[in-house]
């Protein structure tokens, strides 16, 4: 979650869908997201909405949190029953943060039951946690199993001690395998996550973290390019030339060599940034981000979380001068979607669920323009790509231009599909630009 809430509409008092009803011609998966805004110390590099024991201050407590958490899940449970929407067991709940498991393994217990209790589970339905590798035992990891979590997801970033020290990881990287081993002896299905570009690692460094991440013998790793953003730390150490800038071209290379490592070692890419083993003849994909990528719903508990649902109507009242007295009526517009965002600190989101109301700041409405730009780009995204007349303005010579230049696989697309080559997947941005004419 960045630190900045989009501007939107200011969400009315009945709460983020007031006036809105849904259209589910078409079913769609329903996902849970639970943000968990706690973190031991903040990360230079991390703009992530959380906060520190003593950026939180008091009024917000970490020991309430799962007991706040359940009011907004139960609040979700009746708006959406308010607006219509079918009543679906959830598909996959991800827990992420901040770090959700800087809560005892209890609390994360109490809120997955309450998600059941409210809309229960699909059979096989995955639920995932995001895990800093030293927050973790091999009891509390046995609990989280106990308790229905099928999944977790290890913060490594690196395994090179100087490269998590300019990361300001406080991990001892020689804990990786132990955590990932526990995790596997209590049923999960383990991912971990990397860094690389970041100020200082060299090819080596980059290639031994690789190496160790692979050694694990995990079934899924996200690698990201490290971001400078904007108000962090990092960023100041960049601009005081404290730091060198991550270099676009560094990060190409790390990205190739990693790709390579993890393709050979039969991790196949299915997003830009993920790679999945194949297990029983299937990808081991995070269930949870593939629903994003489609554009399934998703409510998103927890303070900053957003919220999605594709699909419906809204009232939209305007008051009109009739004669001399001024009348509200009501138009209904059909919408391709409604996203909603929730008030950022846990103070304030605490205040608002004690009081019951909808701790949502703000809402928009998307149009259908919107809606199909943000279709494209999270799924040019993916390995199985977009079907090319699925795309708004499918303009045949910039198809061409885009084979010839090697960034889309000219096969998929003499059959229809545009899929991204490993260039075209280090260019991605550029290409959805000049797709959509932006
Ligand atoms: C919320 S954190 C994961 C959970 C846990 N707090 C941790 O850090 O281990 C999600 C992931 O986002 C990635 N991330 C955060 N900030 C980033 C940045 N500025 N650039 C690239 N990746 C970033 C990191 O890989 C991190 O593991
Ligand atoms: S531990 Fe994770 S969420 Fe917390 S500051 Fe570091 S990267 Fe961000």
């Amino acid at each position: 979650m960045s630190p900045a809430l989009p501007d939107g509409d200011t969400v009315p008092g009945g709460g983020p869908l007031d006036g809105w009803t849904a259209d589910y011609d078409r079913q769609r998966g329903f996902s849970v997201y639970v943000h968990v805004p706690f973190c031991k110390v903040r990360c230079g590099y991390c703009d992530f909405n959380t906060y520190t024991a003593t950026e939180l201050g008091g009024g917000a407590s970490q020991a309430a949190y799962a007991q706040t958490a359940a009011l907004e899940i139960d609040l979700a449970a009746r708006q959406l029953d308010q607006a219509a929407v079918p009543s679906r067991a959830v598909q996959s709940v991800f827990f992420g943060g901040g770090t959700p498991t800087m809560l005892p393994a209890t609390d994360l217990a109490v809120i997955l039951s309450r998600v059941q209790q409210a809309w229960s589970l699909e059979a096989g339905a995955e639920v995932t946690t995001e895990a800093n590798p030293d927050s973790v035992d091999q009891r509390y990891l046995e609990t989280l199993a106990t308790a229905g979590f099928t999944r977790i997801s290890f913060g490594m970033q690196s395994a090179v001690p100087h490269v998590l020290t300019t990361l300001e990881r406080t991990h001892d990287p020689a804990r990786i395998p132990q955590v990932v081993e526990w995790a596997k002896q209590a049923g999960l299905a383990v991912s971990l996550d990397l860094i690389y570009g970041t100020p200082g690692e060299s090819l080596d460094d980059w290639r031994r973290s690789v190496d160790v991440a692979l050694s694990t013998r995990v079934d899924h790793i996200s690698a990201y390019a490290l971001v400078v953003e904007d108000g962090t730390k990092l960023a100041t150490q960049v601009r005081r030339g404290m730091v060198e800038m991550p270099n676009a071209d560094d990060q190409a290379d790390k990205y190739e060599l990693a790709d390579q490592a993890f393709s050979e070692a039969g991790l196949h890419w299915y997003e830009i940034s993920n790679w999945a083993r194949e297990i029983d003849g299937k990808p081991a994909a995070c269930q949870h981000n593939l629903a994003y990528w489609r554009g399934d719903d998703w409510w998103g508990i927890g303070p900053g979380a957003h919220s999605y649902l594709a699909a419906g109507y809204f009232e939209d009242e305007a008051a009109h001068a009739v004669g001399i007295d001024n009348e509200v009526t009501s138009t209904t517009t059909q919408a391709h979607g409604v996203r909603w965002w929730n008030v950022k600190h846990p103070r304030s989101y605490a205040a608002k669920l004690e009081s019951a109301a909808s701790p949502a700041a703000g809402r928009e409405f998307l149009t259908q323009e919107q809606a199909t730009l943000e279709r494209v780009m999270l799924g040019i995204r993916l390995s199985e790509g977009m079907t090319i007349s699925d795309l708004p303005d499918p303009n045949p010579a910039v198809i061409a231009g885009f084979v010839a230049r090697g960034l889309i696989d000219g096969r998929a697309a003499l059959t229809g599909t545009l899929k991204l080559t490993l260039r075209g997947r280090l260019l991605a941005d550029a290409l959805i630009t000049e797709l959509m004419g932006l």
